[in-house]
């Protein structure tokens, strides 16, 4: 499974950061319309993944179904894979989801199996209740409660395998027991590496730039999942966004939208389907980026790409306008290389010559 899927960090879009517990099949329908018209399928984003809140009750046999929001979600699949587009659904290994809908704790292979025959492609398992489980069995036995973190999610992977479609399988389970260590080996293609992004600047920038060091663990077909995409939400300013999806981009992050793409302003578009953020993030090495300066408020990150390019992001943080000066020596080791401007197009070089970002701005440079 890890190898058929998730080569490169999964691209789409994802229901939750908009539209959270009143997301509808017409929703899910209208995102994939979206995608398609925007162009975005074409760049890439082919998941359309529907978060909490589809679940509904367990017949006597035990089989889930979709509450009265998602009437058929085998007739949703279908009309998502008719568009060139696959399906994403959510679930918990506890016994309720984090909005208190039905989870899968006892019925992994069923509801495996339902996935399979719905036609589903992707699978967010996210811990909520299951903390609780853990809480009451472990106490303050952390090596007990991380083996039993690490038992459940890999229940349901290989609940999956054996329903023999492959599927995307995302852990989410806020960075907790360092699951970067272990959840490759447990079956996991991404995993979240931290508590929930919000559509503001203090919340992305703590997520993003927290993830430094956790590089070494990521790879083509297992992600460190630092959380969907804000864009477009609207707390945020064009240069926030921008610095956004320049440092997901860095990270190899995946790039699942979370705003309503059906009301989508040509700022968004153009921020979303950047080609050269897209094929930084992208990029087939499969390298996450780290950060190799910083001072102060003012981060310099560097991403090797294939073909022995780079990607580099200086980051200005700050609340003023600030020079790079001090960088100086760090940016020399790249002045012989030619870069492309992602966000102006313009052709860059590291001259020796000051640079100067401005309050909550990026330059990323893509080497050509
Ligand atoms: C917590 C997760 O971290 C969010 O991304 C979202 O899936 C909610 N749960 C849904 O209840």
């Amino acid at each position: 499974q890890q190898a058929s899927v998730a080569a490169t960090s999964p691209m789409g879009w994802n229901s939750w950061n908009h539209f959270a517990e009143r997301v509808t099949d017409a929703d899910v329908r209208a995102a994939a319309d979206a995608l398609v018209a925007s162009g975005m399928r074409d760049a890439g984003y082919i998941y359309v993944n529907i978060d909490d809140t589809w679940e509904g009750k367990r017949d006597a046999d035990g089989v889930i179904h979709t509450n009265e929001k998602f009437p058929d979600m085998k007739a949703l699949a279908d009309y998502v894979h008719s568009k060139g587009l696959k399906l994403g659904i959510y679930s918990s290994p506890g016994p309720k989801t984090c909005a208190g809908y039905e989870g899968s704790l006892g019925h992994e292979a069923q509801d495996a199996k339902t996935y399979a025959e719905w036609g589903i492609d992707y699978l967010k398992y996210d811990q909520c209740s299951f903390g609780d489980v853990i809480k009451q069995e472990a106490g303050d036995d952390l090596s007990k409660a991380a083996a039993m973190q690490r038992e459940a999610y890999e229940k349901m992977h290989k609940a999956i395998q054996s329903t023999g479609r492959p599927m995307v399988y995302s852990y989410c389970q806020y960075g907790l027991y360092a699951v970067w260590k272990w959840a490759p080996e447990a079956g996991g293609n991404l995993w979240r590496t931290t508590g929930d992004i919000s559509d503001n600047w203090d919340r992305m920038t703590l997520i993003g730039f927290s993830q430094a060091g956790l590089e070494k663990y990521a790879g083509p077909g297992h992600w460190n999942d630092p959380d969907m995409l804000e864009v477009g939400n609207g707390g945020m300013k064009k240069s926030e966004y921008e610095v956004h999806m320049s440092l997901w981009a860095m990270l190899a992050a995946p790039l699942l939208a979370g705003n309503d793409l059906s009301k989508m302003s040509d700022e968004t578009r153009e921020i979303l389907m950047n080609k050269d953020a897209i094929a930084i993030d992208q990029d087939k090495l499969g390298k996450q980026g780290s950060r190799i300066w910083a001072e102060g408020p003012l981060e310099i990150w560097s991403k090797d790409l294939s073909g022995g390019k780079h990607a580099i992001a200086l980051f200005n943080r700050g609340e003023s306008a600030l020079s790079f000066e001090s960088a100086q020596q760090t940016l020399s080791q790249f002045k012989a290389l030619r870069f492309r401007n992602v966000w102006t197009h313009a052709e860059a070089r590291f001259d020796g010559k000051n640079i100067t970002i401005p309050s909550h701005g990026v330059m990323l440079l893509k080497e050509y």
